[in-house]
């Protein structure tokens, strides 16, 4: 079957990267805001019979970038299904390296939604056929999809990126106990006994605020400090604190998917780290490493 793929406006380069490595067209979409707030997304084409009986995959990541939040995202995403689906394409990839909503996975407090749930049933709804995610905060969520889901691990091309960088004597260190496993293996991507060490996090789940603490055996290392996602920073620049107080010689600052808002920037290279190493899951400054390959590897 022929394929064809649509970069997505929070994907473009992404998205023509994948499209250049499976040899296959791409489109792009043209995007606009309607003035009383509602989005408008239109796959780039003058003739719909291009997309008919074609194997289409949609790249979209759903994080928020500078031009558009998560929501946005998303509801382009909606939108881009919809149009493929009718103009009869034989079937439908869905790669979304950043899922949103995805830390919503669980019901914390009480009144809350399971807001992470209700976003994979909106998917449901619009008929898909493969779903491609990348290090998903919590891979439990990927149940509630009723099509084939496959969450990519992108740790060894972010441990290749540090170890091109020079890092020697790594500590892998795990800002929080939810983040271990990762963090274990994470290091085996940079030898047989690289140790990780874990901080103690506490949030308090109703101002946000992060408490951590612990001392680490990090004198002379080069440190490693590895989370799914940076938001604010505030995971991060805690632990980067921690690690500098406990001796680290470099630090790397590493998320597959770095969001950097707000001061997160500001807050980690205040806190000592030496840099901020993201892929192109978020098309940010920090994006430091491609998912293109390992992504079109997984599309063949
Ligand atoms: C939480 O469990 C996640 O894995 C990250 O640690 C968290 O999302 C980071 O958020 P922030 O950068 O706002 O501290």
């Amino acid at each position: 079957m022929k394929k064809i793929l649509i970069a997505g406006p929070a994907s473009q380069i992404l998205g023509v990267k994948i499209a250049q490595e499976l040899a296959i067209e791409v489109i792009n979409t043209e995007t606009k805001l309607f003035p009383d707030g509602e989005n408008y997304v239109r796959i780039n084409i003058e003739d719909e019979t291009l997309i008919a009986d074609k194997e289409v995959i949609i790249i979209q990541s759903t994080g928020p970038s500078s031009n558009g939040n998560q929501n946005k995202r998303l509801m382009e995403l909606f939108m881009m299904i919809d149009s493929v689906k009718r103009m009869g394409a034989k079937s439908i990839i869905v790669v979304a390296p950043y899922l949103a909503y995805a830390r919503q996975d669980k019901v914390f407090r009480p009144g809350e939604s399971l807001f992470a749930n209700v976003v994979f049933r909106f998917i449901n709804s619009l008929g898909i056929d493969e779903l491609y995610t990348v290090d998903i905060h919590a891979q439990h969520v990927l149940k509630e999809c009723t099509c084939k889901t496959v969450n990519i691990d992108s740790m060894k091309l972010l441990a290749d990126y540090i170890k091109s960088k020079g890092a020697e004597d790594i500590v892998v260190v795990s800002p929080d106990k939810g983040a271990v496993e990762r963090s274990k293996a994470f290091a085996r991507h940079f030898g047989e006994n690289v140790p990780v060490e874990v901080f103690e996090k506490k949030r308090d789940l109703k101002t946000g605020e992060i408490k951590m603490s612990g001392v680490l055996s990090l004198k002379g290392k080069d440190v490693v400090i590895a989370d799914d996602i940076i938001a604010t920073g505030g995971t991060m620049a805690t632990a980067i604190k921690l690690a500098r107080e406990s001796g680290a010689n470099k630090i790397f600052a590493v998320a597959t998917h770095a969001l950097l808002l707000d001061q997160a920037k500001y807050r980690i290279l205040k806190a000592g780290a030496d840099e901020i190493i993201g892929t192109d899951s978020i098309d940010n400054e920090a994006c430091k490493v491609s998912l293109s390959k390992i992504i079109a590897d997984y599309l063949k």
